[in-house]
């Protein structure tokens, strides 16, 4: 049993996503939020650099008493989770574009990969598709301007909702039935890209239950679970100062009330 925290990684708000996941799945476990800010979007920046950002995220994370680290942000994940494997003893949980469950679920046969550019190129993305997708269609999708969108709260806007229709609209005519959110900004666009979907059967795919789920399980695997009365408690850390702070807890409070919807 280990009452430390559970250190939660993204390069801005967008971990959130996954960080609300965690905090209702596992409501024991103390969690510590790193949302870079600084330095956000990671997407289109050099692989060494998000490497930097990554290994210091983690670092100081470590020196908060992190007994597991969830790197809550594909493009981290896509550049890093080698490096942090090779570097570190901790658990490290990293994200990455859900395909899997998409190409067995589709009927159409067409998936929407919806992902930053860094993730699109990592070789962990193409690996995945490459094992268990070569039967289905994969479209991909830079989420040009979702990021941006959701750092600056204006994801219900009109603005969104048309930046949404942009991307996504040609993945449907295209034929998919399956949208990936590959991303863990997307998930807070979700509103906006079911507008878009309208009555067509198109289901998204958030992998934050999935992350969830292994978190639970490394944590039983080793011995690292909160004692079941441990009042779980919530921090938040950034580089943007201030201001940025005080974004992070809002959304995160904002996040909160979307789960309990
Ligand atoms: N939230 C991040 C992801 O999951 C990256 C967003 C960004 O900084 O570009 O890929």
């Amino acid at each position: 049993m280990n009452d430390n925290p559970i250190g939660v990684f993204d390069s801005g708000l967008g971990g959130l996503s996954v960080w609300r996941e965690l905090r209702r799945a596992l409501p024991h476990e103390s969690l510590i939020y790193y949302g870079d800010g600084k330095n956000c979007p990671y997407g289109s920046q050099p692989r060494e650099r998000i490497i930097e950002y990554t290994v210091a995220a983690t670092r100081w994370l470590m020196s908060q008493g992190a007994k597991l680290i969830v790197v809550a942000c594909n493009t981290a994940t896509a550049a890093a989770i080698r490096t942090l494997r090779a570097k570190y003893t901790l658990p490290i949980v990293g994200m990455e574009p859900a395909v899997k469950p998409a190409a067995l679920t589709t009927h159409s046969g067409v998936v929407g990969i919806l992902a930053t550019e860094g993730s699109l190129h990592g070789e962990l993305f193409h690996h995945t598709a490459a094992q268990y997708a070569s039967h289905v269609q994969i479209l991909s999708a830079v989420g040009e301007g979702f990021v941006e969108l959701v750092e600056t709260n204006r994801e219900n806007t009109s603005e969104a909702l048309e930046t949404v229709r942009k991307v996504v609209e040609p993945l449907i005519e295209a034929g998919a039935d399956r949208l990936v959110l590959g991303c863990t900004h997307y998930p807070f666009l979700a509103p906006a890209i079911r507008q878009v979907i309208g009555c067509r059967e198109v289901e998204l795919i958030d992998p934050a239950p999935a992350i969830c789920r292994r978190v639970a399980q490394l944590l039983a695997e080793h011995g690292l679970e909160a004692t079941p009365d441990h009042q779980a408690d919530y921090g938040f850390h950034t580089l943007a100062g201030e201001e940025y702070l005080q974004r992070l807890k809002n959304k995160a409070e904002l996040a909160l009330q979307s789960v309990a919807e």
